[in-house]
């Protein structure tokens, strides 16, 4: 079998975005233990939602429903949290989503989703970016970096001048090696009883 091609681009549909909450609900609430009412929360309403896309051959495109068995790595984000990220996705719609047409079927229907990562709105030139997560299966690809790119340039299309995003202390290499710093001296700060640091990116359109 060969790779499945993947696309990172921003969730446009409610099943787009259902697939985004069940890489978080796997990711997170599964893998990491954050709970539920921290890990989902009202600014995903007004957030812009990248995603890593897996594409389906044609016939599993239009029906929304992977062949599991071409694509045994989508099965963390679908095993169990389909339902719980359908409900989830449901109650947190994101704004710009909610005239996007959609149909009963479309709203249990996950697009296969095995990346995310969100954006939200710049106060003072400042963006925050969060919740960047990649189903284990598909990480060391470049697809953690890839949704962190597309985050950053739609945050500098908004009128961005700097990102801050707190990070989980283990994947500080991660982001240093793109570019983040932390701006002062700090010890690390417990979010979720997990550890993190404070950082920031000046954004630049030459970046
Ligand atoms: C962090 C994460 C999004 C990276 O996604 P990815 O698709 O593997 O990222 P990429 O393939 O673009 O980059 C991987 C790079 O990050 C490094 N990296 C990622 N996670 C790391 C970790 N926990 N510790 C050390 N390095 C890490 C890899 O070593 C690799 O380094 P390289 O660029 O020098 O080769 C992914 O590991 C993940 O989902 N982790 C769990 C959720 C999480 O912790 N999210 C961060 C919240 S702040």
């Amino acid at each position: 079998m060969t790779a499945a091609p993947v696309r990172v681009k921003l969730a446009e549909t409610p099943a787009e975005w259902a697939g985004a909450v069940a890489v978080r609900l796997a990711v997170f609430v599964d893998e990491q233990h954050v709970p539920l009412a921290s890990e989902m929360d009202e600014h995903d309403r007004s957030a812009v939602h990248a995603i890593a896309l897996v594409n389906l051959p044609t016939q599993e495109q239009a029906t929304g429903v992977a062949d599991l068995e071409h694509a045994p790595s989508l099965e963390p984000a679908r095993q169990g949290t389909a339902l719980r990220a359908a409900a989830q996705a449901g109650k947190y719609l994101p704004l710009s989503l909610s005239g996007a047409r959609t149909s009963a079927k479309e709203a249990v229907t996950l697009a296969p989703v095995i990346g995310t990562g969100r954006l939200l709105r710049a106060a003072g030139g400042v963006a925050r970016i969060g919740r960047i997560a990649v189903l284990p299966a598909w990480r060391g690809q470049g697809l953690g970096s890839r949704l962190l790119r597309l985050l950053e340039e739609a945050a500098l299309a908004r009128g961005a001048r700097q990102v801050l995003l707190h990070a989980q202390v283990h994947a500080l290499p991660f982001y240093r090696a793109r570019g983040y710093l932390p701006p002062e001296p700090q010890r690390p700060f417990l979010e979720d009883n997990i550890p993190h640091l404070r950082l920031t990116k000046p954004l630049t359109p030459d970046m």
